[in-house]
């Protein structure tokens, strides 16, 4: 009796798992290693559920985004996301794509805010392709914007002799961006710097005028304005004198990849994109089909997106926690997938090693 009334207490979230191309069957294998190991920490339970995106759902039943998927995605607690994407499926015309099962993804669960956290561990300074002396201690945030934007801009289109897109912005899509951006400064160093390119584009205009008003309601954030070329070239010049970077979809996807290197490897980096509910996670890269099946991803970008979805689906803190801490340790212990083995490096480590150990690291810590 006891036995089941502690059972029928315990705590249980639906994950929505989509692994994806390329690498993502790799590295969502580790994640949920981590995911379980701090689940039994926390002493809630997880049950996942697999489905269909991108290039292998095109390939199983013929569109990137099946219904079932997006109805899946709506009603779990959280989605865990790997990558999609990969050259068998490049030709396609756009609407049957890949990476047009992500855009829907993200729309259909209205994910507007997607927050990629770039932070320099002190054991992989020697990784960045930076001086150590400009990386460490760097911590930033960039907030993008995830639904709007070029990406999805009316009109689109190709014809045999010309290709459009629009990038269009309204007030409504500005400012709820702007305020998911405050409200992060709020919680860290108080700055935020909007990117944009208002000096020549008129939606730009539009986005710096509503964040500024944003801003009204912030006094204690500091709010600068940047146009995306300095921006790019600031990045990498002095990444510390950023806090909360807020940008539109294409300028941060670009500008993220980019602070990816600041850290040492795009392989480290997760995201967190919310929306109406649960929210999807998954890091910023791609299925890598230059190392996929090699069983040398880094799966620490997916590891550390599960514990985001800890921390902002299911509200378990405490599980979040023991997975960062856990990938600081395993890093500090000197394991290294080859994409952060720097020179002379302790223990060269495959996917599967690095998943193992974190999961370890987690459950003795
Ligand atoms: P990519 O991010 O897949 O790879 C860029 C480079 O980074 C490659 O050299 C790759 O080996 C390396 N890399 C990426 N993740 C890594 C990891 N975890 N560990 C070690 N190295 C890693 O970008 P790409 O090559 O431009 O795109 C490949 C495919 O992925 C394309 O089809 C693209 O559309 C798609 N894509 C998907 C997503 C996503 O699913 N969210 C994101 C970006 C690109
Ligand atoms: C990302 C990717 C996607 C994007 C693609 C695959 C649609 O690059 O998640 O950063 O551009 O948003
Ligand atoms: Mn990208």
């Amino acid at each position: 009796m006891k036995q089941r009334d502690r059972h029928e207490t315990t705590k249980t979230y639906k994950i929505a798992v989509i692994s994806g191309d390329g690498i993502g069957p790799e590295i969502i294998r580790e994640a949920r290693k981590s995911l379980d190991a701090a689940a039994a920490k926390e002493g809630f339970r997880l049950e996942y559920a697999e489905y269909l995106m991108g290039g292998a759902a095109i390939d199983a039943v013929g569109e990137p985004l099946p219904k079932e998927t997006l109805k899946a995605a709506k009603s779990a607690d959280a989605v865990l996301f790997g990558a999609i994407g990969g050259e068998k499926w490049d030709n396609l015309p756009r609407d049957q794509r890949p990476e047009t099962g992500l855009l829907a993804l993200r729309k259909g669960l209205d994910a507007f805010a997607n927050l990629r956290p770039i932070k320099v561990f002190d054991a992989l300074i020697d990784a960045s392709s930076l001086k150590s002396d400009v990386v460490r201690g760097a911590n930033l945030l960039v907030v993008r914007e995830l639904t709007g934007g070029i990406y999805f801009g009316q009109p689109r289109g190709r014809d045999e002799k010309r290709g459009w897109n629009t990038m269009v912005y309204s007030e409504a899509e500005v400012e709820r961006i702007a305020k998911v951006a405050f409200e992060a400064a709020m919680r860290r160093g108080k700055k935020l710097c909007s990117v944009d390119k208002a000096n020549v584009l008129e939606v730009s205009q539009t986005w710096r005028e509503v964040v500024t008003r944003v801003g009204k309601d912030y006094p204690q954030v500091a709010l600068s304005h940047m146009y995306v070329d300095n921006a790019a070239m600031q990045l990498v010049r002095d990444p510390r004198q950023f806090d909360v970077i807020v940008t539109g979809n294409l300028f941060g996807d670009i500008l993220s990849d980019e602070a990816s290197m600041i850290g040492g490897s795009i392989g480290l980096l997760p995201s967190s994109s919310q929306g109406a509910k649960g929210g999807i996670f998954e890091p910023i890269h791609g299925s890598a089909p230059d190392i996929a099946g090699k069983g040398i991803a880094n799966p620490i970008a997916t590891i550390l997106s599960a514990a985001m979805l800890c921390e902002f689906a299911l509200g378990q803190k405490g599980a979040a926690r023991r997975i960062e801490n856990a990938v600081e340790k395993a890093l500090e212990l000197g394991y290294r997938t080859p994409d952060i083995a720097a020179f002379g490096a302790l223990c060269k480590t495959n996917t599967t090693e690095m998943g193992d150990i974190i999961a370890k690291l987690i459950l003795d810590g």
